[in-house]
């Protein structure tokens, strides 16, 4: 069948990697894609058509006669473009406008937790700058201060001095940082405990849960420095034991994927469960209505599946009919980044030594790349994702480290320390 993905970084250079690789896939078409997506087989890049053009998207599924759209990132799902192309006839993998609220609306999300006891940290939801700031001189710090909506990635605040909180409620409410996300702020309780992400595949009403994984949000070595969109991940996340993820999937996937069904807005793609491990349990921190990135990038290279029935299944409603598997290999990516992210940064730098690094036994997705007279340029933050995958994690490691040494882009730069809690639960 011809596909259709939605989108042009990591995340769905990880995606398309994976789907070719299915015999079913006849054609893969990326709107608009990336240079990492255009050399993979079978594989057309349409860098004209952006995700949240619908128009654009249905002329593309009538131009190339698709059969199936995977959507990678969440605002054109918050948006309804999976209903929009069910309406149109074709399959979707990715949820409805009203299912994605999980993510785009955290109210929405702290609301259906609250109403089907699913773990999470207690909260309160504010229309109104002044009550925000009420509540916020009543409960003290340390607080956590998030704008409702879309705010790709930037619209949460974990203060650990109320001066921080009220300043991001000031900025979020009275400033509108963030539009119309910010029309609403939750506040929550901070919560204490070791970050991991779950994944599970759904159908609306069966589900499958993917190998966990942790991805490393600060941009410093130690975990320190301001937040970025994602610095490195690994898979498995050894905080997740087999205990942990059986509390999870009987105390989060499972009532998140009933209790959806059961108010008329079942859940169909992926559900992204953010948890805190803390030490009365697993706590969901947030929902995301898509694949994460750079997590999808240490995820896919360990499913032993041929992805495309699997989402497909989730479009049909035929779940059940699968069982996932993972290999027991560690995959990890380590992000390289432009001087100066997450602050603002120089694109059009020449990228040289993927290839090398290829040759050396590593895949490098790209994030942010561009071809700039027949020259692959930096054109991003997170330029590329060097992943390595193998039985030993230290080893492993070290071989991602000594590959990317073939990399260079002016200004270049990884954190040198991903995956350190996982070598340190392993080597205790
Ligand atoms: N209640 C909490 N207690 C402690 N830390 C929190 C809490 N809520 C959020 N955080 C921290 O802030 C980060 C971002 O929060 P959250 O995941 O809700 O935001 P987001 O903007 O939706 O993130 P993403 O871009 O990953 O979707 C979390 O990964 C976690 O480190
Ligand atoms: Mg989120």
């Amino acid at each position: 069948m011809n596909v259709l993905l939605l989108g042009s970084g990591g995340r769905e250079h990880a995606l398309a990697w994976k789907l070719v690789q299915s015999d079913a896939v006849s054609q893969l078409f990326c709107a608009p894609g990336n240079p990492g997506m255009a050399t993979l087989l079978k594989t057309t890049c349409l860098p004209a058509t952006g995700v949240n053009d619908f128009e654009a998207v249905l002329a593309c599924v009538r131009d190339h006669a698709i059969d199936f759209v995977v959507v990678g990132p969440e605002e054109p799902l918050a948006n309804g473009i999976a209903d929009v192309l069910n309406a149109a006839g074709c399959l979707v993998f990715g949820p409805s406008r009203v299912a994605a609220q999980l993510e785009g609306s955290k109210a929405f999300a702290k609301a259906f937790m609250a109403r089907h006891k699913i773990p999470t940290a207690s909260y309160a939801e504010f229309y109104d700058a002044d009550a925000a700031l009420m509540h916020l001189d009543a409960v003290g710090a340390p607080i956590v201060i998030k704008a409702d909506g879309l705010a790709a990635g930037k619209g949460v605040t974990v203060a650990m001095d109320l001066e921080t909180a009220r300043d991001a409620v000031n900025r979020i409410m009275r400033d509108r940082e963030f539009g119309e996300a910010g029309a609403a702020v939750v506040i929550e309780e901070f919560m204490v405990g070791e970050e991991a992400s779950i994944f599970a595949l759904s159908d609306g009403g069966h589900y499958q849960i993917l190998a966990s994984c942790q991805d490393h949000k600060a941009a410093r070595e130690g975990d320190t420095g301001p937040n970025t969109g994602g610095m490195g991940a690994y898979s498995p996340a050894p905080v997740v034991t087999p205990e942990l993820m059986a509390r999870i999937e009987a105390e989060v996937i499972a009532p998140t994927i009933r209790g959806m069904a059961a108010e008329g807005t079942p859940y169909r793609g992926v559900l992204y469960a953010g948890m805190m491990i803390a030490a009365t349990g697993p706590r969901v921190v947030e929902f995301n209505c898509r694949f994460g990135d750079p997590e999808t990038q240490v995820v896919l290279p360990r499913l032993k599946n041929d992805l495309l029935p699997l989402l497909l299944a989730c479009a049909k409603g035929t779940l059940d009919r699968h069982e996932v598997r993972f290999d027991d290999t560690h995959c990890v990516t380590v992000v390289m980044a432009s001087a100066g992210y997450p602050g603002s940064y120089a694109k059009g730098k020449a990228i040289t030594g993927i290839d090398a690094a290829h040759e050396a036994g590593l895949y490098v997705f790209h994030a942010g790349t561009r071809f700039e007279n027949e020259q692959l340029v930096t054109a991003g933050g997170r330029v590329l994702n060097v992943t390595g995958q193998g039985k030993d994690l230290e080893a492993t490691l070290a071989q991602i480290y000594a590959g990317m040494a073939h990399i260079h882009f002016e200004g270049g730069w990884c954190r040198k320390d991903i995956a350190h809690r996982a070598l340190a639960r392993l080597k205790a």
